[in-house]
């Protein structure tokens, strides 16, 4: 869909006048998976495809929400955006209204808005951040609040957890909000201090493989993993004062490691602290050029994520599994939140082909379910089109 295309569905649903657009992107983790809600490293990257919001201010005191992807639509009372609806799509931008109000902010006037994406939703590429953080980046501006960006990546967390009630970390509200075009974003998730990393791969490209499982990140699972975090600081306090994992590092948690006694939250815990290593030793390597040291941590996240983390599944396993078989393929693993969603893998150029052929063709026959490719293009965060 083109701008000029949105702009004529805007005008059909609300009538003429003035428009204004912003885009914010999903995102592609590359490494440092679980990591976020502990404190940790995680390096992920903005997409180029994402979530619209087109945007007009009205007379109205209410504010109208419809999308193109999503038959509901409403409207709702300026006093009322802070009142989830039912299980509906617009309590996301809802949810993030509220945060603004929570704020002590008001909104002077109504707005019509129509929202557009180009980004597969429930496939672990942050379709919702998309979502929260382009209804931040336009409230904010479009009502002149003046926050800072990485506030509004708060916010736009903030209304996850509690409009949408997943206890999740700050990395997808973060790149969406904070990347930049051909950049990972290296993030510490307990400072929020960030680094840009040029990501230069010399012939070889970043390449999403869609399960098209659909990643059940209910909120169930998802925070069952956060409790198992916490359960682990609390196994390992009396030994070392920690507040989260990610304070504590590889060689001290291997002499801990064995006082916590339930081995189910000491592999959890295992996943993370080594993950968070990864990741550091990934964003080195990358730094140095040396992509097959990159390639060879992505895999070895994957393996912790499955056997220590137990959050990939089937699908994914088979992905990364007929992947791996494929020559070219420097590395390859699961990304985001798991149980179903994308893979991420990096290909070199000449055997981008050989792998969608070869791993879609060997994944619909041992899964049944028909994958779908991207070649990722690394984006730019939230920002007004126009
Ligand atoms: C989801 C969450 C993130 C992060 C990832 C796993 O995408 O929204 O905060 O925890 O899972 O790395």
């Amino acid at each position: 869909m083109t701008i000029e295309q949105l702009k004529a569905k805007f005008i059909e649903k609300y009538g003429e006048g003035e428009i204004s657009g912003y885009f914010s992107p999903g995102r592609v983790n590359l490494i440092g998976e679980h990591t976020d809600y502990n404190g940790g490293f995680v390096f992920p990257c903005a997409l180029s495809f994402g979530i619209y919001c087109l945007i007009r201010t009205t007379d109205r005191k209410t504010v109208r929400f419809a999308s193109l992807d999503m038959s509901f639509e409403t409207e709702v009372k300026l006093e009322n955006l802070n009142i989830a609806i039912g299980k509906e799509w617009v309590n996301y931008p809802i949810g993030v209204f509220a945060q603004f109000m929570k704020k002590g902010l008001n909104f002077d006037k109504g707005a019509d808005l129509l929202f557009y994406g180009d980004v597969p939703t429930g496939a672990g590429l942050s379709s919702s951040a998309a979502l929260e953080v382009v209804t931040a980046v336009v409230i904010n501006d479009i009502y002149g609040f003046g926050i800072d960006r990485v506030e509004l990546a708060k916010m736009g967390q903030k209304a996850e957890h509690e409009f949408a009630l997943v206890n999740c970390g700050i990395m997808d509200q973060f790149v969406s909000a904070m990347g930049k075009k051909d950049h990972a974003v290296f993030l510490n998730c307990d400072t929020l201090a960030y680094d840009l990393v040029p990501v230069k791969l010399d012939g070889v490209k970043i390449v999403i493989s869609n399960t098209n499982s659909p990643h059940k990140l209910d909120s169930g699972k998802y925070n069952e993993r956060v409790a198992e975090c916490h359960a682990a600081v609390k196994a390992i306090q009396p030994f070392q004062q920690i507040y989260a994992l990610g304070e504590i590092s590889w060689d001290d948690f291997l002499k801990v490691e064995d006082k916590i006694e339930n081995e189910t939250v000491r592999g959890r815990a295992r996943h993370v602290v080594s993950e968070i290593k990864r990741t550091e030793d990934a964003v080195k390597a990358l730094r140095a050029g040396d992509l097959i040291q990159f390639g060879k941590l992505m895999n070895d996240s994957h393996d912790s994520l499955r056997d220590d983390y137990e959050v990939t599944g089937f699908e994914l396993d088979t992905m990364v599994e007929e992947g791996r078989k494929i020559d070219g393929v420097i590395g390859t693993r699961m990304t985001g939140g798991g149980f179903g969603g994308c893979t991420v893998s990096l290909v070199k150029t000449e055997a981008i082909d050989t792998f969608i052929e070869q791993v879609g063709k060997n994944y619909v026959q041992k899964t049944g379910l028909k994958p779908l490719f991207y070649v990722a293009e690394i984006g730019d965060g939230g920002k007004k089109l126009f």
